[in-house]
């Protein structure tokens, strides 16, 4: 049975393997490897996670089967922008493709109001996550490029109204 709890800061640990497990997962093949471990270092600090998962504004919901992540969502207001920012959205490997995105998706969007706009980012070539928000309606609105180490990665912006 799935259930979903809220991020704590004594998860930390576990996310960050989770995390790491599947963006070699997802990205292995489209960047190197040195890139993916200097990414996942850079994006998903521990005390990064910690400080976001005890943040009453940060919305980070963790779905769990026999005391394992299987995945997890974080998401919370743009300051000054009437904008729902869905910071992350990851799905075990084995698990995707069974509906658990859409509910994790559903559930981050339930649990805020008043918002206009979901904003979030996703890394140019991961067809399967562009496709996965373009069926839920989301259109690319823009286009970013982050520095890993001098190696370009690509973030399309994604955006949809409420
Ligand atoms: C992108 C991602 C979050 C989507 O999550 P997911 O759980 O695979 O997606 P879902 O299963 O909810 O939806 C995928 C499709 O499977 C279908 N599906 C298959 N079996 C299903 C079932 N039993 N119940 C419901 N839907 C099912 C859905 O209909 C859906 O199609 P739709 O979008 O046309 O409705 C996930 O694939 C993932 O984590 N990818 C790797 C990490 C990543 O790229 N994250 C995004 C970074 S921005």
């Amino acid at each position: 049975m799935i259930e979903y709890k809220l991020a704590a800061p004594g998860d930390v640990h576990r996310i960050r393997e989770f995390l790491e497990k599947v963006w070699y997962a997802t990205y292995s093949g489209m960047m190197p490897d040195e890139v993916i471990r200097k990414a996942v270092d850079k994006w998903f600090d521990i005390h990064f996670l910690a400080q976001q998962s005890s943040d009453p504004e940060v919305f980070f919901l963790l779905a769990m089967e026999a005391g394992e992540i299987i995945g997890l969502t974080t998401a919370r207001m743009l300051d000054n922008e009437n904008t729902l920012n869905l910071g992350r959205l990851y799905v075990h490997p084995q698990y995707q493709g069974k509906g658990l995105g859409s509910i994790l998706l559903a559930k981050a969007l339930n649990s805020f109001r008043d918002y206009q706009k979901i904003r979030l980012g996703v890394i140019q070539g991961n067809h399967q996550a562009i496709s996965f928000y373009q069926r839920k309606g989301f259109i690319q609105t823009g286009r970013e490029t982050e520095d890993i180490d001098g190696y370009p990665i690509v973030v399309l912006i994604m955006e949809i109204n409420s």
